[in-house]
């Protein structure tokens, strides 16, 4: 029995104690091996701590960093600051050193010929098997490897291939558009252009990758986002072997269930879409990239199938890898060009010239020259991967180097962009024109010098997609917008999954002129016509205006029979587009647009104008001139007051004497002669009017230069003023020598009242006075000529109608006048 007991206790003695050699081996042993391994061929570095290794000098150098009470200031120079620990070991053991991770060894690489080495050969140099980002993007395309990696990378090359990329340019356009939209909310204040482009890139990726929309999306996007914050926090915290088995922390559980939840949420795509296919809905899985994962998920072909958890690493991938990149290459462009208005302009003046107004496409995206210098700028100074990461299985030689098994290799790519050898002294400055002869003559032919994408097999097989997704947001935001820097602003790139702005990147939007003249008219225009109000297409600065003066050009060449259709006279325009377009139409007077309603009961409600949605239109330069401020043109308080003068005037009282009257004689007590003056400078205007009724105006313009009609107009309506006061001052001068006794009862005489008034709320001033004269000069003449011109011209083609008007007169007045009583 005794002899169990101690036979099975030294059994567990045993066990134990092979347990803590194996242990102590990768603790202790193995490092100081390597690191002897590698002193001795010159690569220094510091120091291996047991367990530990090199963990708590980088946690502590991060720390460091981000405490340090005062902000960073606005320098590019983000190396020290996004990796503390390379850039100072850097300075102190050289180039390429070795440092730990946990007894994890660390070669770091930062010499371009040893880079290029590596990275070209992933046979030796594999991608290392994941760790802390597995949970976050799965066994995707990023952190897979060999065959199945193959298998892969086929499929998605397969998906981002050039044709398919062409295909996907409307939807990017179209999720471009959605934010600009947004932005029209933000003209003239700050805006959060990180988040803005967040959002941008998911829905591009939700459009284009994924066939749904990003709302669709947002909640996957939401649980990534949370994942990607949990991966970030754990990545130097150590874990014991074999103990994070056993103890879950926190972070554990809670990424455990997002990691669930997102599978869920992806199977719910994937079904969708089957489903789709098996009622018939759609007739293929599509083109997209979740359309090709799924058709390689239902291959017959064994070497082409892939399984359901692998479709669903891959969308995970995508959905991170297609987003984050590029949030990042765009919000750092931005502020770049915020920053640097010299390259925003530059930027802008390309755009312009090469696209104009139209929308990019794949060919015109690839001569964007400038563009394309200030991306790679961009992804110089802020790349969106600070670090690679390959790793060594196999004893390899890399250069004069042996390397021996179980080392990690670390590319820190800030390192060889921000490398002065390479890149100049002037490496920290923002300078687009490195690259105006292209990379090799940037980097001198050091092909490893630039490598924001990676480079050689395993280079980014988005990045063609991200590169034109950059293109076509920054020219559409370019060409509607000047942003500059906020000085709400906080400078603080820190590298998460990407290298990302910690505070996000503010900057004030200020709309551009063309946005007057271009944009504003097309997105009314988008607007209606997505209620189904269709009507002639905007053109640039006149809108309809050229189509509208050649129809009436038109019609008026000829002469016009005696009929009374005369609605396709009069307003030709509208006649030919109500046939075209329907009762309600938009059209465009310039930069206005018009929408015409001849739907009666939408025209009731217009002219009830119930919530006084619907004032009179602030009359146009010219017609301000012919009416002044009068009745017929003025809006809101001041009309009230006015309304309630001439009601006054037009009382049912009044107009009984008014009816035997002409109008300049009632209203102004004065006959017509006198006056004849006054109506024939009206006359004179009203030609001006419609001279210029569909002349455009570019805004501000006029206000400096007059045209000719403009200085003519000018000069009558001073005459009209003098005229009118004279007029005034002649009533006033006979109250006063008491040649009458009051101001009169007509209209003159209740405006002079209320002129000399001394109650300030009755009170009108001189020039309200003048304007109220002109406007009853000619609204009442004009339509009181009109409706008894064309009354007279009807009765003289219809003779029957003229008998019995006529005898109606003779049975009522007889040879009387007529009077208020009868008629
Ligand atoms: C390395 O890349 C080559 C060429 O792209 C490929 O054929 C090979 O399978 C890759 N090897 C591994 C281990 O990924
Ligand atoms: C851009 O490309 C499209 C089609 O590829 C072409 O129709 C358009 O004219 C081009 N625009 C310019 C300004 O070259
Ligand atoms: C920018 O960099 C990419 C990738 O290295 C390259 O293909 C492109 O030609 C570069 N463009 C310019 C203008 O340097
Ligand atoms: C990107 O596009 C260019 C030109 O169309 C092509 O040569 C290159 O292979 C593409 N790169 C990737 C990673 O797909
Ligand atoms: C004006 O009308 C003429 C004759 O119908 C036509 O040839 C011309 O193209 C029109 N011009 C415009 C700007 O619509």
């Amino acid at each position: 029995m005794g002899g169990v007991v101690i036979y099975l206790s030294s059994g567990l003695c045993l066990l134990f104690l092979l347990f803590v050699i194996k242990l102590l081996n990768k603790i202790w042993w193995t490092p100081i091996r390597i690191q002897s391994q590698m002193r001795s061929q010159g690569i220094k570095g510091p120091s291996y701590k047991f367990f530990h290794g090199n963990n708590k000098e980088i946690i502590n150098m991060k720390n460091e960093m981000i405490m340090s009470s005062s902000p960073m200031e606005l320098s590019h120079q983000i190396f020290p600051i996004t990796e503390p620990h390379i850039y100072s070991w850097i300075k102190l053991y050289g180039t390429n050193f070795l440092m730990w991770h946990g007894s994890q060894a660390e070669l770091v690489v930062a010499e371009p010929k040893l880079i290029k080495e590596i990275m070209n050969n992933n046979r030796s140099f594999p991608k290392r098997e994941p760790r802390e980002y597995l949970k976050l993007l799965g066994n995707g395309l990023v952190t897979t490897r060999g065959e199945k990696w193959l298998k892969k990378r086929k499929l998605a090359v397969n998906a981002f291939h050039a044709e398919n990329l062409k295909n996907m340019i409307p939807d990017m356009i179209a999720s471009v558009d959605m934010m600009l939209e947004r932005w029209r909310d933000y003209e003239g204040k700050e805006i959060d252009a990180y988040r803005e482009i967040k959002v941008l890139t998911s829905e591009t990726i939700s459009r284009t990758a994924f066939g749904s929309c990003y709302l669709e999306g947002e909640n996957i996007f939401n649980m990534l986002t949370k994942m990607a914050y949990i991966v970030a926090k754990k990545k130097y915290k150590l874990e014991i072997p074999g103990i994070g088995k056993l103890l879950k922390t926190n972070d554990d559980i809670e990424s455990d269930k997002l990691e669930r939840d997102i599978r869920d949420s992806i199977i719910k795509v994937v079904k969708k879409r089957e489903s789709n296919v098996l009622t018939g809905e759609a007739e293929s899985y599509g083109n997209d990239l979740l359309g090709i994962l799924m058709r390689a998920y239902h291959s017959a072909d064994e070497t082409q199938k892939i399984s359901l958890d692998d479709l669903i690493d891959e969308c995970k991938t995508f959905y991170v890898a297609g987003t984050d990149t590029t949030a990042s290459l765009l919000s750092w462009t931005i502020f770049l060009l915020a920053i640097h208005s010299d390259w925003q302009d530059k930027a802008r003046k390309e755009v312009l010239e090469l696209l104009g107004q139209q929308n990019p496409s794949a060919d015109n995206i690839s001569r964007l020259n400038i563009v394309g210098m200030i991306i790679n700028e961009t992804l110089r100074l802020y790349p969106p991967f600070v670090v690679f990461v390959r790793e060594v299985k196999k004893e390899v030689k890399l250069g004069d180097l042996i390397v021996p098994a179980n080392v990690d290799v670390t590319i820190p790519v800030i390192a060889v962009h921000h490398d002065p050898q390479i890149w100049g002294e002037d490496f920290h400055l923002y300078k687009p024109e490195r690259f105006a002869q292209g990379v090799p003559k940037a980097t001198s032919n050091n092909m490893a010098a630039f490598l924001p994408f990676g480079l050689g097999p395993r280079t980014c097989v988005g990045f063609n997609f991200t590169i034109i997704e950059a293109k076509i947001a920054l020219s559409m935001i370019l060409r509607r917008y000047k942003f500059t820097l906020s000085p709400n602003y906080v400078h603080s790139p820190v590298p998460r999954i990407t290298l990302c702005p910690q505070h996000g990147i503010q900057v004030m939007l200020r709309a551009l002129f063309i946005n007057k003249l271009w944009w504003n008219p097309i997105w009314t225009q988008s607007q209606m016509r997505s209620q189904g109000i269709k009507g002639p297409s905007y053109k640039f600065i006149h809108g309809n205006t050229k189509e509208i003066i050649n129809m009436t050009n038109e019609i008026m060449s000829s002469p016009m029979e005696l009929t009374h259709q005369i609605f396709p006279r009069v307003y030709p325009h509208v006649y030919s587009w109500i046939k075209l377009y329907g009762t309600n139409f938009l059209m465009w007077n310039g930069l206005q647009p018009q929408l015409v309603v001849a739907e009666p009961d939408l025209i009731k409600e217009i002219l009830n104008d119930k919530d006084r949605a619907y004032p009179k239109r602030e009359p146009t330069n010219f017609i301000k001139k012919f009416l002044g401020d009068g009745l017929v043109t003025t809006q809101g308080e001041k009309w009230f007051k006015q309304r309630k003068l001439a009601n006054h005037a037009f009382h049912v009282e009044t107009l009984k004497v008014l009816t035997s009257e002409i109008i300049s004689r009632t209203a102004f007590g004065s006959s017509y002669l006198e006056e004849e003056n006054i109506f024939n400078m009206l006359t004179k205007l009203a030609f001006f009017i419609s001279k210029n009724e569909y002349k455009v105006r570019i805004p501000l313009i006029g206000k400096l230069v007059k045209t000719r009609d403009n200085t003519k107009s000018d000069k009558v309506e001073q005459d009209i003023q003098d005229s009118v006061i004279k007029i005034v001052e002649n009533r006033e001068k006979n109250v006063i020598t008491g040649e009458v006794d009051s101001y009169g009862d007509d209209l003159l005489g209740a405006l002079m009242m209320a002129y000399h008034d001394v109650d300030v709320n009755q009170k009108i001033s001189l020039d309200d006075l003048i304007d109220e004269c002109k406007t009853f000069y000619v609204a009442a003449q004009e339509t009181m000529a009109s409706v008894l011109s064309w009354t007279v011209l009807l009765l003289t083609t219809h003779n029957n109608w003229q008998d019995k008007a006529r005898k109606e007169v003779q049975e009522l007045f007889g040879q009387q006048s007529p009077n208020a009583g009868n008629i």
